[in-house]
């Protein structure tokens, strides 16, 4: 029997300010999706299990029908998955077919294309989720243009989609996804339409906000170094069935400059996923 001194209580009693355990804020367990089709049975995603922390930036990367959409909209509550759970803080999202409405207000959507209303002015477009949810006038005004200013569309206020570029469309639709502060922010493929140099200052861009408002986000991508870049860990993924390939960690330190992008140590995962990536034909 080992000794135990007075002073050593360790073994016995846990100390009371232990912190509790974390509940991540998204828990993805056997994930799974088919479709049925007349060509028959695709099985887009397939045994995913993932866990993603408070906070934490996930990037989703693969090939072109690999899944990454169909994983996305299942964690966004708009498509039922066949198999498997997704807790968000610790909830279940889906009750088989029926999306749970609390689990739901904590998500917020950005898509390829921005979705903006053309009708709307920025503001109000940015303005609208929180008029959804009843939010009075002139708090939500108030607070749409806190927004607009986050994500430096101040003096744009008035304009509408058609006279913004697509950057700034962007940056109107993330604003808009963040009005409803969101737990979780998914964002499919957000930067695809933009021109290289734009792309690079949004990626800054969505750093800053994102640790601004310390977002947990889920993040689709074609581009490897976006991937790296902004993620914490980035998610690859292997198409028929849609699953998880590997999970590589981008630790570098927070926020990140371009510059990081010539370094050894950046290159050797970007290096690696194309590799990897490549060699899947
Ligand atoms: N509504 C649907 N009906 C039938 N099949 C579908 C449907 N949605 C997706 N699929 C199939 O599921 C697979 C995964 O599609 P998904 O859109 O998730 O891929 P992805 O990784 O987002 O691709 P991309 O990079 O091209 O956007 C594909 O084989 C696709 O054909
Ligand atoms: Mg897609």
């Amino acid at each position: 029997m080992p000794t135990m001194t007075t002073h050593d209580t360790s073994a016995r009693v846990a100390p009371s300010n232990a912190p509790a355990p974390e509940v991540p804020r998204l828990h993805i367990t056997d994930l799974g999706r088919d479709f049925t089709t007349r060509a028959g049975v695709t099985h887009a995603v397939s045994g995913i299990d993932l866990d993603i922390r408070v906070g934490e930036f996930v990037a989703l990367i693969g090939r072109s029908g690999c899944g990454k959409t169909t994983l996305l909209r299942m964690i966004g509550g708009l498509l039922s998955p066949t198999t498997g759970t997704i807790e968000v803080d610790g909830r279940s999202l889906w009750r088989g077919a029926q999306v749970d409405p609390t689990a739901v207000t904590k998500l917020g959507f950005v898509f390829q294309e921005s979705n903006l209303f053309p009708w709307f002015s920025v503001l109000d477009n940015i303005a609208l989720p929180m008029k959804l949810r009843g939010v009075g006038k002139a708090e939500r005004r108030a607070r749409a243009a806190d927004l607009a200013a986050l994500v430096g569309l101040t003096g744009f206020e008035k304009s509408y989609p058609r006279e913004l570029s697509g950057g700034m469309r962007q940056r109107a639709a993330i604003a808009r996804a963040l009005s409803t502060e969101p737990e979780l922010l998914l964002m499919d493929e957000p930067f695809g339409a933009l021109d290289a140099l734009t792309r690079e200052r949004m990626n800054l861009e969505l750093q800053r906000i994102v640790l601004e408002t310390n977002s947990t986000v889920v993040f689709v991508t074609h581009d490897i170094p976006e991937a790296v870049f902004l993620a914490d860990r980035v998610v690859h993924m292997t198409p028929r069935p849609g699953r998880i390939r590997q999970i590589l960690p981008a630790e570098f330190e927070k926020p990140r400059s371009v510059d990081l992008q010539t370094t050894v140590e950046f290159n050797e995962i970007v290096r690696k996923l194309r590799h990897d990536i490549d060699e899947e034909e």
